[in-house]
């Protein structure tokens, strides 16, 4: 029998089963689509959208990415084309596809969360939702919604309360403790916790004190972040029971077992999709095969066998 016969890789995220516990990871798998000629978007667990406000959004001015160390800066200031137009141009073409498909949803006041949800919902083929908290309220002189605590609930209960599927809250990495935050946005019903978005960095060139990104700071992602990532996502396991999805430079199959073995249910790929559109549905078939040659065959059963209790 082949591998992949043999092995089931499938979770569950709450109420979601998923058949494995590889995502594309928002922002840097487009809306799905554009990857569909070179992935078998039918062989992920799934995938996240890039995020989706009210309305359509051009973003920051080039350049928008640029190369450091072990990883990446971005500042695409959340370009997307609204809500309305993924419903009626990009969703319709994604139902032909087997796969979940998480909605991340952004906003800049609790309205706009709220009103993008309530868009999504009179929509079929989506598995959940995926708030992006690490946006500034403009109510609240710009504060990050991700970093206090009572913020992170009042926003996670107007999308529960607006939200029939499952949803899913992206923390902040830019946080004094991570168990506050995910204990906050668990008690106001969220189903599960995406551990984490980009850290706030800058790089410059010292000839001419310029910002290598048009919108002069960015966020910080790839393999320089998983060492910090992996931290927050203990510190979020040990505070909450909410299922947690793990993302922060995940290249290779041992970092998927490294976020599995501190706790994660599932992880997500992100910026190694950019050197390899075929990284998340590569890390599939690898894990398939890590799995059959260790003669274990589920998820669990690895994790008897290698995955430590990170108590
Ligand atoms: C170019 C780019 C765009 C992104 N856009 C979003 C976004 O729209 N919403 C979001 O929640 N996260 C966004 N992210 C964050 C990623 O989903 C992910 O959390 C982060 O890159 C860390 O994972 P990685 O190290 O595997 O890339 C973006 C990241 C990159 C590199």
């Amino acid at each position: 029998m082949s591998s992949a016969g043999a092995v089931d890789l499938s979770v569950k995220i709450g109420a979601v089963r998923l058949r494995n516990p590889i995502f594309a990871a928002s922002g840097t798998f487009g809306y799905g689509l554009e990857f569909a000629h070179l992935v078998d978007l039918n062989r992920l667990g799934g995938f996240v959208t890039k995020g989706l406000s009210r309305e359509p959004i051009e973003g920051a001015p080039a350049p928008r990415l640029f190369p450091t160390a072990s990883g990446m800066l971005n500042a695409v200031g959340l370009q997307n084309v609204g809500v309305r137009a993924f419903v009626a141009e990009k969703l319709p073409a994604l139902r032909r596809f087997n796969t979940a498909v998480i909605a991340n949803v952004f906003g800049y006041s609790l309205e706009d969360y709220v009103e993008v949800i309530r868009v999504l919902e009179d929509a079929e083929g989506l598995a959940g939702y995926e708030l992006n908290i690490s946006c500034p309220n403009v109510k609240k002189g710009g504060m990050q919604f991700g970093s206090d605590p009572s913020l992170v609930a009042e926003v996670v209960s107007a999308a529960r309360q607006a939200a029939k599927r499952p949803l899913w809250v992206k923390l902040s990495p830019l946080v004094t403790d991570i168990g506050l935050i995910a204990r906050a946005a668990e008690e106001a019903g969220a189903d599960a916790l995406t551990v984490a978005n980009t850290y706030p960095a800058m790089a410059i060139d010292f000839r001419t004190g310029k910002s290598r990104l048009g919108n002069k700071t960015g966020g910080l992602s790839g393999p320089a972040i998983k060492p910090i990532t992996l931290k927050l996502v203990w510190e979020a396991r040990k505070a909450v029971k909410t299922p947690i999805l793990g993302l922060g430079g995940i290249e290779t199959v041992e970092d998927v077992l490294d976020y599995l073995a501190i706790g994660a249910s599932a992880v997500q790929v992100g910026t190694a999709s950019f050197a390899d559109p075929r990284a998340s549905e590569g890390l599939v078939e690898t894990l398939t095969n890590v799995l059959f040659e260790s003669k274990a065959f589920t998820l669990n059963e690895i994790r008897d066998k290698f995955l430590a209790e990170n108590d």
